[in-house]
């Protein structure tokens, strides 16, 4: 099993591009998949989650091609528009990725054919009722595994006519709304979402793209049914912040630290971190901001250098700002002066692991000062973590933030069980060794 071995460090400095974002890269795949026309998709993130997505359309007829360009990779999609997918001849395995299975759930309930999907241990473990119910109520048949009440993959969905709902939804997720939305592009007449608060719009702005005839007014998104989806011939991925949220913190606790993050998507439902770090204490400043040609996500270099943090209190509504980023704020918690509060973050606890439980778990095994209070998450910043031996738990992002956490602490940081970090950002260790001044120890 790979691991990350890393000790202190003196600093982090260079520059280096952000990987591509993996909720537009998922999103570009299936879209393209049911557009009319070749989709050439610039900046694509070659990653396990886009992998599984780009394997489960080829089981229904979609072919492509990724190629390496000299910015970065390069995805073509040859679209069957939205009638053209055909019937896998056997179960869809999605491997690690809620996001795919998640959105393609309202795609597979509108198909003239019956489809599977299953996961991997850790993606079958995760609640799918948030996507089936919305769904069902448009007339879509699906059955999950039920366990207390839950219902978990694989998914037995099979393509009915759906019609168009008016749906308030009750959790604060873009997968939800954007299930819901694949599924309104097939429906009878309109389907209307409302939200608590605005999740990322990424699918939104894709659907634009593409021709959908899609309204967005504050929290109320409208999609009609039935309107053929046409490619736009090229579209470009930004770069992914909550990727390059790692490196940020990473570079605002290490003293004498300046990095320069090139193309950081800024999407202002994407980008409420900086906020949080701002209020923080972080010295981070957009430098250029970017135009992705007919790219509708905006896009910016940035230069992140070292500084004192103070400790915050995330209300609930921010938490749900900036989910994918609360492991690695709870590791800058751990370098702010005060007690940070991150209030109601019962989300963590259905990510790709129980995050409340890992960053607790791993931290307190760094010497922090870290507790939780049921789905809070309470932190007194102490300015200095040790080293010690920590698990990935299969996640990503914890596995990602302990690598930080590491390049802060006095002694050395094993991260077992790495290989999950190929599933949003498979360069992360190429850059951190590149951005770790000689000398340092870094032994990935
Ligand atoms: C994602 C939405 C978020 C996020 C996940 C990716 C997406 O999940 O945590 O990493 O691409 O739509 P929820 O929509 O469940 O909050």
């Amino acid at each position: 099993m790979p691991q990350i071995k890393v000790g202190k460090i003196k600093s982090l400095n260079g520059e280096f591009v952000a990987p591509a974002d993996k909720s537009v890269s998922q999103r570009a795949v299936i879209i393209s998949a049911i557009a009319a026309g070749k989709t050439r998709i610039h900046n694509f993130l070659d990653c396990d989650d886009c992998q599984n997505a780009i394997r489960a359309f080829g089981k229904m007829g979609i072919e492509t091609k990724l190629k390496d360009t000299k910015d970065g990779k390069l995805l073509e999609v040859w679209g069957r528009g939205l009638y053209g997918l055909i019937r896998p001849k056997s179960n869809i395995y999605l491997g690690n990725s809620g996001t795919t299975m998640r959105i393609i759930c309202g795609l597979m309930a509108a198909q003239k054919f019956k489809t599977v999907l299953t996961g991997d241990k850790l993606l079958s473990a995760r609640p799918m009722r948030r996507v089936i119910e919305p769904l069902k109520a448009m007339g879509a048949d699906i059955t999950g595994c039920i366990k207390d009440k839950q219902l978990y993959p694989p998914l037995t969905i099979s393509g009915r006519n759906l019609k168009g709902v008016s749906y308030k939804m009750p959790v604060k997720s873009a997968q939800v709304k954007s299930s819901i939305l694949m599924a309104g592009l097939y429906a009878q007449g309109k389907t209307k979402i409302s939200e608590i608060l605005k999740t990322r719009d990424h699918t939104e702005r894709m659907l634009r793209l593409f021709g959908a005839d899609i309204k967005v007014n504050g929290l109320e998104v409208a999609i009609s049914g039935k309107k053929i989806l046409i490619s736009p011939g090229n579209i470009y991925i930004p770069g992914d912040i909550s990727s390059c949220a790692f490196f940020i913190v990473g570079a605002t606790i290490i003293p004498g630290s300046k990095i320069i993050i090139r193309g950081v998507g800024l999407n202002p439902t994407r980008s409420y971190f900086f906020t949080i770090l701002k209020r923080m204490g972080a010295d981070v400043c957009i430098l250029k901001k970017k135009n992705l040609h007919n790219n509708s996500e905006p896009c910016a270099d940035i230069k992140v250098c070292s500084s004192h943090l103070s400790a915050t209190v995330l209300t609930e509504e921010e938490v749900a700002y900036c989910i994918d980023e609360l492991p690695i704020l709870a590791v800058a918690a751990c370098f702010a002066k005060g007690i940070t509060r991150i209030s109601h973050a019962a989300e963590l606890r259905i990510k790709e692991t129980d995050r409340i439980y890992s960053m607790v778990t791993n931290l307190k095994k760094m010497g922090a000062s870290i507790h939780n209070e049921g789905n809070d998450l309470i932190i007194k910043g102490t300015g200095r973590l040790k080293g010690a031996t920590l698990s990935s738990f299969g996640d990503h992002r914890t596995a990602m933030s302990m690598a930080i956490a590491g390049l802060a602490a006095i002694g050395d940081t094993t991260i077992k069980n790495t290989q999950c970090i190929n599933k949003s950002y498979p360069d992360f260790s190429k850059i951190l060794k590149n951005i770790t001044l000689a000398g340092a120890k870094l032994l990935v």
